[in-house]
């Protein structure tokens, strides 16, 4: 039977992912090299500012050429990810008080020396990750502190001098999906780069979603199927594409039958939004198995949130996501 990419891509849709962290997990390595569920991979942490650039000037690829070697040899897309971030960010940048100008230097560096270093092999960039406070302000980045909303534009500028002609240009958030102050915030972000002229072709969802109300979740369960359709025709009727760029959906553990449901359930609504907008070219996964996972560290009573569990067993978060693409 075909799996989720092959399903996706015969609806003529780009790529169901998976974020990739190279490790020895043949079974977990199996599924994102096998071309049945996956045929786009993001890097899960290898491209980011503190494994690109540690010091100033100081460019370490080995991390960052593993996954495009890994995706060379698999026939996978790369969604890479990411350019301008405060998280993750060495301290050198986060602290260094940098005049404007040099600042905007230190950007053009980086950018230059990641971006083109993987000149068109990257399908998109996630060029500004997360510049949105939840009230749909700027946070206060050392980059907005220092520069003004105009690092965005900059950002976008940048990019698109050296990712190449074939990479698609993203701005990147989370919880964009409930349609609120943040979303808004992402439009104006969009309106703005497109008032400078300058080439942003995306905004990713980035879709780190809960199935019941938690305190995490600040009491939002993943919306309804129409609430996260009119999310993304926020962007996509300004001309752009949009995508799922790190869904996962998780709960309070440990896991029990009602809540695979409900889980399996948000997922078929976020695929199926993407299915009702026509230019939501692909859904990325935020990992494979729930035996590893960035919410434990970060929610410490969640988990469970994708699509194998810890034993490599589909879930019924499979099987919906799967029915849903099959149907469209
Ligand atoms: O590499 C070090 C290792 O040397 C050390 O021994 C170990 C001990 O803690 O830490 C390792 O670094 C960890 C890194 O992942 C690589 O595994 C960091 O502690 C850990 O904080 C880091 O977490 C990543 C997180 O971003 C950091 O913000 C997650 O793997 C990654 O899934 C997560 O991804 C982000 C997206 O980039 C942006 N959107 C939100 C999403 C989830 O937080």
């Amino acid at each position: 039977d075909k799996g989720l990419a092959q399903s996706w891509t015969s609806k003529g849709r780009q790529y169901i992912g998976t974020a990739l962290t190279i490790r020895d997990d043949s079974v977990e390595q199996g599924i994102i090299k096998s071309p049945t569920d996956f045929n786009s991979i993001t890097p899960e942490n290898a491209m980011k500012w503190e494994s690109t650039e540690p010091s100033r000037n100081n460019f370490t690829f080995a991390g960052a050429d593993a996954i495009i070697d890994f995706a060379d040899k698999y026939k996978k897309e790369v969604r890479c990810h990411t350019l301008v971030w405060h998280s993750q960010l060495p301290a050198w940048v986060s602290e260094g008080n940098f005049d404007n100008k040099t600042l905007i230097s230190i950007m053009e560096n980086h950018i230059k020396n990641v971006a083109g270093r993987y000149k068109n092999k990257c399908t998109h960039w996630d060029v500004v990750n997360e510049a949105l406070e939840e009230d749909g302000t700027y946070r206060n980045s050392v980059f907005y502190k220092t520069i003004g909303e105009a690092f965005i534009p900059i950002s976008f500028r940048l990019a698109a001098k050296y990712a190449g002609s074939k990479t698609k240009l993203y701005y990147n958030d989370y919880n964009l999906e409930y349609g609120s102050a943040k979303a808004l915030g992402a439009q104006r972000i969009l309106k703005l780069v497109q008032s400078y002229g300058v080439q942003i072709d995306g905004v990713g969802l980035q879709a780190h979603l809960t199935s019941e109300s938690t305190a995490s979740s600040g009491g939002g369960v993943t919306p309804d199927t129409d609430t996260l359709t009119r999310v993304l025709r926020l962007y996509a009727d300004l001309g752009v594409e949009v995508a799922y760029t790190e869904l996962d959906v998780r709960f309070t553990t440990p896991v029990t039958k009602e809540k695979l449901k409900a889980q399996a359930d948000a997922y078929a609504r976020v695929t199926q939004s993407c299915i009702n907008v026509k230019s939501c070219v692909g859904i990325t996964i935020w990992g494979v198995s729930d035996k590893y996972s960035w919410i434990p560290g970060v929610f410490k009573t969640e988990g469970a949130a994708l699509l194998w569990d810890e034993q490599f067993n589909k879930k019924p978060a499979y099987d919906s996501m799967l029915k849903r693409i099959q149907k469209f």
